[in-house]
């Protein structure tokens, strides 16, 4: 089943995806695709909201040095420089397409817009739609785009694999389309394109505990480097510090905008703690709050330590996290009454797709905006809210960047079916859920908040027989959306060991008891791998 050839084919329907899709809207004919339905996304569970500068108070100054603190030497001051001066502007965008953020009565009797604070921040400067901002964007992106002349979208489409012109002869630097699972048909898609974009989101869910939706499964990371792209800077996952420990809450998080407005953390005896770990307390970036809370947990021997917002009027707290407090309470917990119990939980993963500021990747026509990808904003350890904007203002200049590359790139030659002809379907399926389990366990164990070298060397065997048992089941059966996230967390596992492995200091969200400190080196290092050894 050959399809037209598109322009632009967008991998991913998240705040990185449905930007660079808008801003090619009416220039260019752009194929959307999603696993899910297109609001399927982390970019729709975002509570917290959007760095941008608009207190009469702050600065992009300022503003650059938290980003370049809590990334704890590895930030590229330049791309810094980059987004953090472009988030008015790509917020304005925002509210031109209709984002109604949350506003607050000034003084003079005049409406402005009301910025919360995160950790890491020294200013309010967080915009958002009381706790529920990425529904908000998320929702208004999706309603422009199913407005928008020349994007045709395609919901429930897994793409297993980029295809480069190694297909056809070339010397595999060159990406040509994609093939993609449709899940209403089971039948699998020739998309040729002449741009590529990989908007495909984090990876979290390679640990057991991640705030992230199901289909975080690091599926763009994973195919880029199985097409030829470096990656860099995996073992920087990123664990939020408060997801609610419930049994029955899967996956909910507590935003960090309820420590912005004065949430204190407590042991069981309510106690307080952070200021033990950090002057900043509560507000200390993740990887010392996520840490501190791990440290107390193993410590006590407890499951859990509480967010207590409870001190401030009832009023405040239902009106500034509305999602929060009804969720809560559907779960017993009355947090204008009682402290929440809460846990880390992965969240984020900093590392990716090595892209330049324009979000190319190594390889002709093929980008990668958003979370998949590893712009150098982030460095070692992403400062809050900031990430949605890296997918806006990266999008907007990866659309730019397209539009000027349009009229000069070719059609991509005909390209051979996806071939099945060799493969049977599965008689054990049991060995997909079995892997799925084992590898999100060990991932979290061995190489979670807290690592060793044993444990990462344990991690690095468990990887490797995975790894080949995943092979020759891939080689043997038809695909199945389950299969290729398997096979894509087992790839994503085994680039964040390696990192990690190879970074012999402790540094942001990279923690090792047998490296406690950072190396003295005049500019700290990326930890890149490039892939076919090279
Ligand atoms: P996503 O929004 O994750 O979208 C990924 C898309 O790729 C989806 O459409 C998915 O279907 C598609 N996809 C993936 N694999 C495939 C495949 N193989 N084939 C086809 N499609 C595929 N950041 C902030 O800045 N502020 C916040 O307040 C904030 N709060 C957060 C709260 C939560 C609970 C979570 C989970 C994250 C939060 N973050 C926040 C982080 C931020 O939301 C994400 O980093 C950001 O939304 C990522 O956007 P994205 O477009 O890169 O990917
Ligand atoms: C939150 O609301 O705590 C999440 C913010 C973020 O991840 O940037």
């Amino acid at each position: 089943m050959s399809d037209r050839v598109h322009d632009v084919l967008v991998i991913g329907s998240g705040a990185a995806g449905l930007t660079v899709a808008l801003n090619l809207a009416g220039r260019a004919s752009v194929a959307v695709l999603c696993k899910d339905v297109l609001r399927e996304t982390s970019t729709y569970h975002a509570q917290g909201g959007v760095a941008a500068v608009l207190d009469h108070k702050d600065s992009t100054d300022l503003h650059m040095a938290d980003t370049i603190a809590a990334g704890d030497g590895l930030c590229d001051p330049e791309i810094v420089r980059m987004v953090v001066e472009n988030a008015r502007g790509a917020v304005q965008r925002l509210i031109d397409y209709g984002v109604d953020f949350s506003r607050r009565d000034r003084p003079d009797g005049a409406l402005e817009y009301h910025l919360t604070r995160e950790g890491g921040h020294s200013e309010r400067r967080v915009l958002h739609v009381s706790d529920a901002t990425g529904a908000a964007i998320e929702t208004t992106l999706e309603d422009q785009l199913r407005a928008a002349p020349g994007i045709e979208v395609f919901e429930h489409h897994a793409v297993i694999d980029l295809i480069t012109d190694r297909r056809v002869g070339g010397d595999g630097r060159r990406c040509l389309g994609a093939y993609a699972l449709d899940a209403a048909t089971g039948r699998v898609r020739l998309l040729r394109a002449r741009c590529v974009v990989l908007a495909t989101g984090g990876a979290s869910k390679v640990y057991l505990y991640t705030s992230n939706p199901d289909g975080t499964t690091g599926d763009g990371i994973a195919m880029a480097w199985r097409a030829g792209c470096r990656i860099a800077n995996m073992e920087f996952a990123q664990f939020h510090p408060t997801c609610l420990f419930h049994p029955s809450a899967k996956s909910f998080l507590i935003s960090e905008a309820v420590r912005g407005e004065g949430g204190r953390l407590v042991r069981p005896d309510g106690s307080r703690f952070m200021d033990d770990f950090d002057p900043r307390g509560e507000l200390a970036p993740r990887d010392t709050v996520a840490r501190a809370i791990d440290f107390e947990m193993k410590r006590l021997g407890i499951d859990c330590v509480y967010l207590d917002i409870s001190h401030r009027p009832k009023d405040f707290v239902i009106g500034h996290f509305p999602t929060i407090y009804r969720r809560c309470l559907e779960f017993g917990i009355d947090i204008t009454r009682q402290p929440i119990p809460v846990v880390p939980a992965a969240h984020y993963t900093c590392g990716g797709v090595v892209v330049d500021a324009r979000g190319r990747t190594d390889l002709d026509n093929l980008y990668a905006v958003g979370e998949v990808s590893w712009t150098g904003l982030h460095g070692a350890n992403r400062m809050a809210s900031n990430s949605l904007l890296e997918c806006l203002v990266f999008g907007e200049a990866a659309a730019r960047h397209i539009l000027d590359a349009l009229p000069g790139a070719p059609d991509p030659p005909a390209l051979p079916e996806w071939d099945e002809s060799r493969v049977t379907d599965s008689d054990e399926e049991v060995v997909i859920a079995h892997n799925w389990e084992e590898l999100r366990r060990f991932m979290w164990d061995y190489v979670g908040i807290v690592r060793t070298d044993k444990r990462l060397a344990r991690a690095k065997r468990r990887i490797d027989m995975l790894n080949a048992e995943i092979a020759e089941y891939y080689g043997n059966f038809t695909v199945t959306p389950d299969l290729l996230e398997l096979r894509g967390l087992a790839t994503v596992a085994d680039l964040t060991i390696r990192c990690a492995m190879a970074r012999k200091e402790s540094r942001g969200l990279h923690y090792s008891l047998d490296h406690p400190r950072p190396e003295t080196l005049e500019s700290p290092r990326n930890t890149v791998l490039a892939p076919f050894g090279g």
